[in-house]
Order: structure tokens, then C-alpha cells, then sequence
């Protein structure tokens, strides 16, 4: 497997011209798969909590259980780098909060980098992180943890004022010393112009084609969630409907006796048998 990816990588891919990708784990054989694939990150989403843990929104993920994951998900990686996300209220009540946060990250679960959302409202906590030697990935657009205020999960930045914002709040985190910004569901033509702008990489989903790097949410990716996708997801496969064909199969093979055969068993030794009689003639 080739080298470690580091943050270093992020910023020589952006000056190369080369893409990174990015994609969610939540436990160490999920982290295992992504990192087998030669993806450069692994993100250990606060997605876990609508993905895994039944919610709706992220909000309700607590440090502790992000702590938890993403130390599963650092036990299955090797290559990839590992960023852990700080949930919703780790962080956003200012520069310390953001430091012991980010810091059990590094310290508890061995993440590599974490990611926080906001611009500006955030450019204080993240320089006290990178100053504390904690690299941070930036997170603007669509952030899933203010959706609240947003009133629903919907596209940002397409006014002139709500775009200028956006650019805005991608420019403080590079400022502020962030080594990458993901852009979360902005039209593509204005995730070109921040691309453009930054010299730090910027991760896209749902941004269009021209960011430095894409993200995606690996069960989304899988097709293991139910319903339809958001128009930005692709599914590279089916794999809930191909899960949900497989169970089935057990079902109906256990309740007609196909599942286990001898194939399946055990044997032992026939004179261990003897003394031990059978009821009724063994097929
Ligand atoms: O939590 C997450 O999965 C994310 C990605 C959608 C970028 O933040």
C-alpha cells in the first residue's frame, strides 16, 4: 500500500492539480474498506448519527460517541488520513471548548485532523487548534448542524449576498490556518470561484465538478440506505437491496431445511459416538 496520506498530501495534490477523495466511516471494518480502496481520507462524520444511530438531523451526537467511532475507525486505517468531526456544541462556544474537543480527537480516538463547521463565526477556534498543532478542515455551505436556522436542508449561496458569505466564510478559515474547506451543497459556479480563490484544497458534495476533491457519505455511495437519494449522491452500487435479497434467502432456506447442511457442520469421530444412540435413522 502506498504512503501515508497526511496533510501535507491535501496541499501537494491542490498544487498538482490532483483530486482527493474523501468518504465516511463509522466503524473499523467500514474504515478497513475505504482505506483499501485507496481513498486519501477517511471522514468520521457526525453523519453517523442519522446513518447509524436513527436521527434525523446531527445534532443530537455527543463528543464522546464521535470520540468512540472514530477510535473504531482509526483501528481499521492505515493510509488514509483520519478526520473526526466535532460535533454539534463541542465547539461553538469558542476557542477552548474547540480545544479540549479537537484534542480528545488527536489524543483518545489517534484522529489525524479534525473538521468543524462555519466560517467566520468559527476562524477563532480553529486558529487556537492549528496553533495547539491540531490540523483542522474547515466545513462551509450547507452545515448540517445549523440546519435550524436554516429552516431545512437546502442549497446555499445562490444570492449574491448568501454567496459573497459563503466565499467569505471559506476565506477566514484559510486565514485562520485550516488546511482544506469541505463545500456542502452550493451551486457549482460559485464552489469554481472559491476553488479559485483559496490555496488551500477545497472537498465538494454536492458542490459540482470543479472542487479540489469530492466527499461522500459511504452508505450513500453503497446504496445501504433506504428511500431516495439527494441529487448530488451517486450510488456506485445497491447494496441495501442486495443485503435485504440475502436475509430473505436465509429466512427461506433455514425455514426449508437447505441451511446448514453437513457442508456447514461439524463431524467427529464415530467411536466417539458410541454410548450416545441416535433417536430416530440419521440421513
Ligand atoms: O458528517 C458528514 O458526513 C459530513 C460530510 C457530509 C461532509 O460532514
Amino acid at each position: 500500500m502506498g504512503r501515508r496520506t497526511t496533510v501535507r498530501t491535501f496541499a501537494e495534490r491542490k498544487r498538482a492539480g490532483e483530486r482527493i477523495t474523501m468518504v465516511t466511516a463509522y466503524d473499523a471494518q467500514q474504515g478497513r474498506l475505504v482505506d483499501a480502496a485507496g481513498i486519501d481520507a477517511v471522514l468520521v462524520g457526525d453523519s453517523v448519527a442519522n446513518v447509524c444511530h436513527g436521527h434525523d438531523t446531527t445534532l443530537p451526537v455527543t463528543l464522546d460517541e464521535m470520540v468512540m467511532h472514530t477510535r473504531w475507525v482509526r483501528r481499521g486505517v492505515e493510509r488514509a488520513l483520519v478526520v473526526g468531526d466535532l460535533p454539534f456544541m463541542s465547539y461553538q462556544t469558542g476557542p477552548v471548548d474547540a480545544l479540549r474537543a479537537a484534542g480528545r480527537m488527536l489524543k483518545e480516538a489517534g484522529a489525524d485532523a479534525v473538521k468543524l463547521e462555519g466560517g467566520r463565526s468559527v476562524a477563532q477556534a480553529v486558529e487556537a487548534c492549528c496553533r495547539a498543532g491540531i490540523p483542522v478542515m474547515g466545513h462551509v455551505g450547507l452545515t448540517p448542524q445549523s440546519v435550524k436556522a436554516f429552516g431545512g436542508f437546502r442549497v446555499q449561496g445562490r444570492s449574491r449576498e448568501r454567496a459573497a458569505e459563503v466565499l467569505e466564510d471559506a476565506l477566514a478559515l484559510e486565514r485562520a490556518g485550516a488546511f482544506c474547506v469541505v463545500l456542502e451543497c452550493v451551486p457549482h459556479e460559485l464552489a469554481r470561484r472559491i476553488t479559485e480563490r483559496l490555496t488551500i484544497p477545497t472537498i465538494g458534495i454536492g458542490a459540482g465538478p470543479h472542487t479540489d476533491g469530492q466527499v461522500l457519505v459511504l452508505h450513500d455511495l453503497l446504496g445501504l440506505l433506504p428511500g431516495p437519494s439527494p441529487r448530488f449522491v451517486k450510488r456506485y452500487d445497491e447494496l441495501g437491496a442486495r443485503a435485504q435479497r440475502a436475509l430473505e434467502a436465509f429466512r427461506d432456506e433455514v425455514r426449508a431445511g437447505r441451511f446448514p447442511t453437513n457442508e456447514h457442520s461439524y463431524a467427529m469421530d464415530p467411536d466417539a459416538l458410541v454410548g450416545i444412540e441416535p433417536v430416530a435413522d440419521e440421513a
